[in-house]
């Protein structure tokens, strides 16, 4: 693979011919992002960002595209690199380049080099604000470019994993510029996590696979927002879904949603299919393996390949075969099979498209809204993470409601005084 640092063209794509099948995804993709259609409205006539740089490390996905066009729209000099090596869409990534003049460094497939050459042509760009899928970008700064920190007003951050690094740097003291947590803004992780992940999780094993998950054994390990939508939608299939989970309350809701529960050491010789999304290390480990039946499939939902132990169970296996895209053969020495899809990571994103457009619409109008509170308050802000204010979450789900078609009510004045009264009761 062509190393980046020896890229002489300000991008780093796999083929520049795929760029017009990757324009058709971007514009289909469009249609289902109408919130964040909005707000490029309104950039592309306010130039909010008129020469201000940012550097993205996102999944390049179709709906990326659109939040890529929407911060250039609003006079921002954007580039983007990918945010993990397998969910790049080369042609979505071909088509920013040829037809939006966005810089972008990313390729399906690429390795851990070409992945980490890639972070480092973005910061070439001298970023003012940053956006981050899992913190790699905020992380590079902070540990190999220093330099870069100065000119730096704030950054955003996309998902669970990447919040929970950015909080442990803040309480360390270690974080240098302040991060509005995407993640945590409601119009984001109660629909892009559940749902979105839910979704497309499953779409992900199907397209890898093709079983019929109508009968199987299911377990999902891990209980927060992805598990939730990952769980409810397995069972919408037809599966039977145990759910592992470390955490008491998480596991009592499982359980009171209808779900088994067990320990991952008893869920072991259980599952047929094993999905993780916990945002934790070695979840599904060799000796939980052993106990495996014949067979069983393991795939990872969380942000990175660390869930299932691969190094310790490699260490076990005879024998490696791949047989289909994003399945690999795991061969054990008692004759027993296992089958690892898309290498350990995001499933969703390394054999399907990741979450739908409409469920990305939310998620990126936050992006969006939050670089430009970066922009308005960075004078204000210290060097911590903070939450996504309630006006631009309430303002999200507002125009979304409208533009799917849906009219709710407003309080009348009694109701108001009601709740905000004390004296009336029964
Ligand atoms: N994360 C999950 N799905 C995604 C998508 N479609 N685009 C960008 N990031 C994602």
């Amino acid at each position: 693979m062509k190393s980046t640092l020896e890229c002489k063209e300000n991008y780093d794509v796999k083929n520049l011919n795929l760029a017009e099948e990757g324009e058709l995804k971007i514009e289909w993709a469009e249609k289902q992002m109408p919130v964040l259609k909005v707000i490029q409205d309104r950039f592309s006539k306010e130039k909010p960002f008129k020469g201000i740089k940012i550097s993205a490390c996102l999944h390049v996905t179709a709906e990326t595209a659109n939040l890529m066009k929407t911060l250039k729209l609003g006079g921002a000099q954007v580039c983007l690199c990918a945010s993990n090596p397998l969910s790049t869409q080369d042609d979505v990534a071909a088509a920013l380049v040829k037809f939006h003049k966005i810089p972008v460094f990313a390729m399906k497939g690429e390795d851990n080099v070409s992945y980490y050459n890639h972070i480092n042509m973005a910061l070439e760009h001298s970023p003012q604000i940053t956006l981050d899928d899992g913190a790699d970008l905020v992380s590079t700064i902070h540990t190999k470019r220093k330099d870069l920190l100065e000119n730096i007003l704030g950054g955003t951050e996309e998902t669970t994993t990447g919040v929970i690094r950015l909080r442990s740097m803040e309480k360390n003291q270690a974080l240098k510029y302040p991060i509005i947590a995407v993640n945590d803004a409601k119009t984001k992780h109660l629909f892009d996590n559940r749902y979105g992940t839910g979704q497309s999780t499953i779409d992900g094993i199907l397209r890898a696979t093709n079983i019929l998950l109508a009968g199987k054994s299911f377990v999902v390990v891990g209980y927060g927002w992805c598990g939730r939508g990952i769980a409810m939608r397995a069972r919408g299939m037809g599966a039977r879904v145990i759910v592992v989970e470390v955490d008491y309350l998480k596991a009592l809701e499982a359980f009171m949603d209808g779900y088994e529960v067990y320990n991952i050491k008893e869920a072991a010789k259980l599952g047929d299919i094993f999905v993780t999304a916990t945002g934790n290390i070695n979840c599904i480990r060799k000796e939980h393996v052993k106990s495996m039946k014949d067979g069983v499939i393991l795939c990872n939902s969380g942000h990175f390949n660390v869930e299932i132990d691969l190094a310790e169970i490699e260490k076990i296996t005879a024998k490696k075969r791949k047989l289909r895209e994003y399945v690999e053969e795991y061969l054990f020495s008692d004759g027993k099979k296992i089958y690892i899809l898309g290498e350990g990571r995001l499933i969703n994103l390394a054999s399907a498209e990741g979450h739908p457009a409409l469920v990305m619409d939310m998620s990126f109008a936050n992006q969006a809204l939050a670089v430009k509170y970066i922009l308005d308050f960075h004078k204000q802000l210290e060097n911590k993470v903070y939450k996504v204010t309630d006006s631009i979450d309430k303002e999200i789900a507002k125009l979304k409601l409208h533009t799917l078609g849906i009219e709710i009510d407003k309080l009348t004045k009694e109701q108001e005084d009601y709740l905000s009264s004390w004296e009336m009761g029964t």
